[in-house]
């Protein structure tokens, strides 16, 4: 498995250039499922999910070209089966996203039930409860989820989420999409991501009403045609370099970014004292105030208050911010993997259920660490960007299934990160 060897203690300084969202890039890949035309999608970030993704539409059957690295042509005229297979869904979770489009167009779907991952148990129960109330039959079935829509079409209903979920209300107003008659979507996700990919679907011909709010109507058409659409900037992305840049109280420019998708982080890293001023609508400069880091409390809850998917990084911050704060996780079970692994370089952390409380400043020492998943990663990678020595991050895996390049990315920038490869680590060990 391939691993990080970082040296920490070097300021960033320079400009650094935010891809396309993977969780936006996620569903507007599945949405293509959703017509035999072609649709065309630029800034999909060349990472391991998408890579996967790609591979979940060709094995479906479809086509997908890609003129530029960051441009994806995808035709599913030919689908030939509608089964996403284990092999997929186990190494990436977003592969239930083929659910709704594969419903909704070809009245049948069977995707693997995802297992348990490093955050928790995840459950898709709500996806398949809301497939139920458009009329789908939804059975397990040696561990797969088999869903039909008996009269071969899905029809519309009012849709009430016990709970908020991004990818449940994507697959539902994918499904909705071509249902006979208006879905309403209450409870739903407001999450950036929804309302590009209903933007996507709209240019597609869908009629969508509402997306980026608590309550979504889906006037169902027949058909959709192919469009042409170009993902928002990665929001995780942009907040994990402002914190780089905080980390290393170093001055970082933040370009190709959206600010208005992260304000509450933006909100809380200038309470915690990072300076970040909007220098046009798409760029950010970031420094460390001279006075230094307060410790500021968080408590995670769905958008637009401050996201899971930052909880990680604000963690490796908060470890070089005076006094003490509490962090609460509302998302997920679980997802305190970093915790430990920030404590083997002397992080101050203890933990009361789903609370972390964090006590600094910490001069955080290089050390063998291990990331668990995707966020976990990118915390275990800014903790040792500020931290005395050298650390050693392995199953970096986590890390390239989100964040595209972020070796080149954050090396061209003053960071002295190299990867060392599974190969290189054994011929080293060979000679
Ligand atoms: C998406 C994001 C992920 C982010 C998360 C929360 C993608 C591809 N992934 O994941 O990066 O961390 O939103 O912002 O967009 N739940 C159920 N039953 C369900 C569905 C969800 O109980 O059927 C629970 C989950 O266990 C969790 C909560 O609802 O506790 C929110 O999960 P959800 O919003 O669905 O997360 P994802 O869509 O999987």
């Amino acid at each position: 498995m391939d691993k990080f060897l970082i040296r920490g203690g070097a300021p960033l300084r320079g400009t650094i250039e935010i891809s396309g969202a993977k969780n936006s890039a996620l569903p507007c890949l599945a949405a293509t499922l959703l017509t035999a035309e072609t649709v065309t999608l630029h800034n999909v970030p060349y990472v391991k999910d998408l890579i996967t993704q790609r591979r979940l539409l060709e094995d479906l059957g479809a086509t997908v070209l890609t003129p530029e690295l960051r441009t994806h042509k995808v035709t599913a005229k030919n689908i030939e089966t509608f089964e996403a297979p284990y092999e997929l869904v186990k190494t990436m979770r977003a592969s239930v996203l083929a659910l709704g489009p594969l419903l909704a167009r070809f009245g049948q779907a069977k995707v693997s039930l995802p297992g348990g991952c490093a955050i928790g148990t995840r459950p898709i129960d709500l996806h398949l409860k809301a497939f139920e109330q458009l009329g789908a039959t939804v059975s397990l079935e040696s561990g797969d989820v088999v869903a039909r829509a008996p009269s071969g079409r899905l029809t519309g209903a009012e849709i009430s989420f016990e709970k908020v979920t991004v990818t449940g209300t994507e697959n539902v107003m994918m499904a909705a999409a071509l249902a006979k008659g208006k879905t309403t979507i209450l409870n739903a996700a407001c999450e950036p991501e929804i309302e590009d990919l209903a933007e996507l679907l709209n240019k597609m011909g869908a009629r969508i009403k509402g997306a980026g709010t608590a309550t979504i109507e889906i006037e169902g058409v027949e058909n959709l045609s192919g469009a042409e659409h170009t993902i928002i900037p990665d929001r995780i992305e942009t907040g994990t370099f402002i914190v780089a840049a905080a980390i290393t109280k170093g001055e970082l420019e933040i370009r190709n970014c959206a600010p208005q998708h992260l304000v509450a982080v933006i909100e809380k890293l200038r309470a915690v004292g990072v300076d970040i001023e909007e220098l046009n609508p798409n760029s950010l400069l970031v420094k460390c105030c001279d006075k230094g880091l307060t410790a500021q409390s968080v408590t995670t809850e769905p958008h637009p208050l401050f996201p899971t998917d930052m909880q990680a990084q604000y963690m490796a911050l908060m470890t070089q911010a005076e006094g003490v704060s509490t962090i609460t996780e509302t998302i997920f079970e679980n997802r305190f993997m970093h915790a430990s692994e920030l404590i083997r370089m002397n992080a101050k952390i203890e933990f009361s259920g789903s609370t972390a409380r964090v006590r600094g400043v910490t001069d955080l020492t290089g050390a063998r660490v291990q990331a668990s998943d995707l966020r976990a990663s990118a915390s275990l990678v800014l903790a040792a960007l500020c931290a005395s020595g050298e650390t050693l991050i392995d199953r970096v895996y986590h890390i390239d299934r989100g964040y595209e390049n972020i070796v080149k990315k954050l090396g061209a920038v003053g960071a002295k990160i190299e990867r060392i490869t599974e190969s290189a680590a054994k011929s080293a060990a060979d000679q």
